[in-house]
């Protein structure tokens, strides 16, 4: 077989570790009932009304989808006060992010990521060639005065608010001081994946009517409880998308997914009950730490980092032996910790269980 030549910037991508899925879990050990809290998906599920929703969408897939989501575009517009051609959707924020990429960053350009965080950035940014400036994180969260100094000159600057492994977020006051020193042709990309279950606040949308070169990245894979339909957006200038629309494939957000998304949105009720659940587990989990004596960062998503004080790998071993998927810190250079999804009362009694059983037993 001949050997065809790969892009160098696609060798040297790191693969993407993925949450275990249950199957396998499953089958290695065994079990019929496995609880995954490894991927930050929603444990109630999606909306009853974005599932028929969906049912009622399949009559129409015989159809191309509508290209640019129209429909979803406007409920957004409408839901965040934006002009409508402000908001795009991709499959799942992952695409705006990549299309960012491929729209903007040219070979040799310089970015700029947060380490300990999404690793996306780093290869949305690899694979178009730039040099990556990874300025590691400031107390869980992302050390903007270190990016500001090497915001001149860079292409592109990712921040990660909930920070995706730590919870912890960019403060709004933090933030307008970076926006206001950051030259105005850096771009600046903050994913907020876990908006929704953020409480500190924090006037986002505010800030972008103020800066041109702002981006914001959010998802109905997390409190929206759709990530297996692949629905993500993103809010800028109309200017800032048109680039984007140009690289990427006509109809990437399926018709299901855009019925799904639109109704979700709809469905204040399912994620007020999101939130709540997640509020009480979070208060649950806190607790089980302070009584195993374990330190946890304090998050404002729908995960928390616990560090375990010992090598993660055995516990989460254990942990799957007893049916219960988290996300080992290894991936993200914390060999100490786990990220552990919060999930419905049943499947955090689960994981306490098991958890109090490892480190005790
Ligand atoms: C911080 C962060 N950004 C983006 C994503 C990707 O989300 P989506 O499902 O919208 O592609 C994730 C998914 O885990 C995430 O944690």
């Amino acid at each position: 077989m001949p050997v065809f030549p790969v892009r160098p910037e696609v060798v040297r991508l790191r693969p993407y570790v993925p949450g275990r899925p249950i199957g396998d879990v499953q089958q290695q050990y065994g079990l019929a009932d496995v609880v995954k809290l490894a991927s930050n998906e929603n444990p109630l599920g999606a909306s009853p009304r974005a599932v028929a929703a969906i049912r009622q969408a399949a009559g129409e897939v015989h159809i191309y989808p509508e290209g640019s989501a129209r429909a979803l575009r406007q409920a957004l517009s409408a839901r965040h006060d934006v002009p409508e051609d402000w908001i795009m959707v991709g499959n799942g924020s992952d695409e705006i992010l990549k299309l960012l990429g491929a729209a903007y960053v040219r070979a040799g350009d310089r970015t700029v990521v947060p380490g300990g965080s999404f690793p996306n950035y780093r290869a949305v940014s690899e694979l178009f060639g730039a040099i990556v400036d990874e300025v590691p994180l400031l107390e869980e969260s992302m050390d903007l005065r270190t990016m500001v100094r090497l915001a001149p000159g860079a292409r592109l600057i990712f921040l990660s608010s909930p920070n995706n492994p730590t919870g912890a977020v960019v403060s709004e006051a933090e933030f307008r001081a970076f926006m206001g020193a950051v030259p105005p042709e850096t771009l600046v990309v903050v994913d907020q994946a876990y908006h929704e279950f953020d409480e500190s606040g924090g006037d986002w949308l505010g800030l972008l009517r103020l800066h041109e070169n702002l981006i914001l990245t959010r998802t109905f894979s997390k409190a929206y409880g759709l990530a297996g339909l692949r629905v993500g957006y993103g809010i800028a200038r109309p200017e800032i998308w048109q680039p984007l629309y140009l690289v990427r494939e006509p109809f990437t957000v399926n018709t299901l997914a855009q019925a799904a998304a639109l109704a979700a949105l709809e469905d204040r009720e399912h994620l007020a009950a999101t939130l709540a659940n997640n509020r009480d587990g979070k208060a649950f989990l806190a607790r089980l730490c302070e009584q195993l004596g374990l330190h946890c960062i304090p998050t404002q998503a729908n995960f928390l980092m616990i560090d375990l004080g010992r090598p993660a790998g055995p516990v989460c071993e254990g942990l799957l032996r007893a049916g219960v998927i988290v996300r080992p810190g290894t991936g993200f250079g914390r060999p100490s910790c786990i990220r552990v999804t919060i999930g419905t009362p049943e499947q955090n009694h689960r994981f306490a269980t098991a958890l109090r059983g490892e480190m005790q037993g």
